[in-house]
């Protein structure tokens, strides 16, 4: 058997596809909607992200801006640039790149950011809300792209076993409660460096998750047949015989193609999504403002 690729590209397209006309209501009503985007020092893989970003921005008719900021900037410095931010009313979304520099505290940074301008949906409050099943606010983009793909494959969940592979608080814990929540209703476990027999917890699973950051982790016998294997990780790795010396891959063997029913590619899977739901919460930050 060979698994449906679950196509995250065409479906991003899709989705950016309908935000014209809630961008032009907008305008209409004399709101442009606006992301700034913070990035700080010279993490490579975090000067592409942005890119992208700011790609989409342009791509939907969105108004971005970028601010650059050293490797050795402070925590004031950073502290500074959100209160400015939060300040400023042209201003409806606000992302601070993650990594931050070492030596500056990314989790106050995230909690200085306006709740009503989270677009990355890390803020205590918004991550409160999704606590309480308040799912129609500002959620993490990452899991509300994987939700969004498991909801347009027509993947039903309720009552079936999801393994998450990772507990991150921009990834794994946050789509544990996305996959739990009522309407849904998954019976999720979520599994991290530490748990014993992982591969044994993952064969049980009509969907498994992989958002751990080592490439080909997930192997083909860690899967049931016929399961769904969403795979959240972008690795560059080396590869000699591409002209750029590198290739991403994910977190999922692609053997794994061969036993599951559903699968995400990378590239073209979770990453374009994780970018389209981020321009859908700036539109959101935007209309919530209007009211
Ligand atoms: N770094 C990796 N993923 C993300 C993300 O979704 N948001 C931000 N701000 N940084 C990231």
């Amino acid at each position: 058997m060979s698994a449906v690729i679950l196509d995250g590209k065409a479906l991003a397209f899709r989705i950016e596809a309908r935000l014209p006309e809630r961008i032009s209501a907008l305008k209409d009503s004399g709101v442009e909607p606006h992301l700034a985007v913070v990035l700080a020092g010279d993490n490579p893989a975090s000067h592409v992200y942005v890119r992208n970003k700011q790609l989409a921005c342009e791509r939907c008719g969105i108004k971005s801006t970028r601010i650059d900021l050293p490797n050795d900037v402070s925590q004031e410095d950073l502290m500074r640039v959100v209160a400015d931010l939060n300040a400023n009313d042209s201003v409806h979304g606000i992302l601070i790149q993650s990594p931050t520099p070492a030596g500056t505290d990314e989790l106050a940074i995230t909690e200085a950011i306006d709740p009503a301008k989270d677009v990355d949906g890390f803020h205590p409050t918004n991550l409160g809300r999704l606590v309480m099943g308040q799912v129609d606010g500002l959620l993490p983009c990452t899991p509300a792209g994987v939700m969004e793909i498991i909801k347009d494959a027509e993947i039903d969940l309720l009552g079936k076993k999801a393994v998450i592979i990772g507990r991150s608080r921009i990834v794994g814990m946050p789509l544990a409660l996305l996959l739990a929540q009522k309407g849904i209703d998954a019976t999720v476990t979520i599994a991290h460096s530490r748990t014993e027999d992982i591969a044994d917890i993952c064969r049980s699973a009509d969907l498994v998750v992989a958002a751990i950051g080592r490439p080909a982790t997930v192997q083909a016998d860690w899967i049931k047949s016929g399961a769904t294997v969403i795979d959240v990780g972008i690795n560059r790795i080396v590869d000699e015989s591409r002209k750029s010396g590198s290739r991403l891959a994910g977190d999922v063997d692609p053997s794994v193609s061969e036993v599951a029913g559903y699968m995400t590619p990378v590239p073209g899977g979770v990453g374009p999504m994780t970018i389209s739901m981020l321009i859908s919460n700036t539109v959101r930050a935007a209309e919530m403002r209007l009211g």
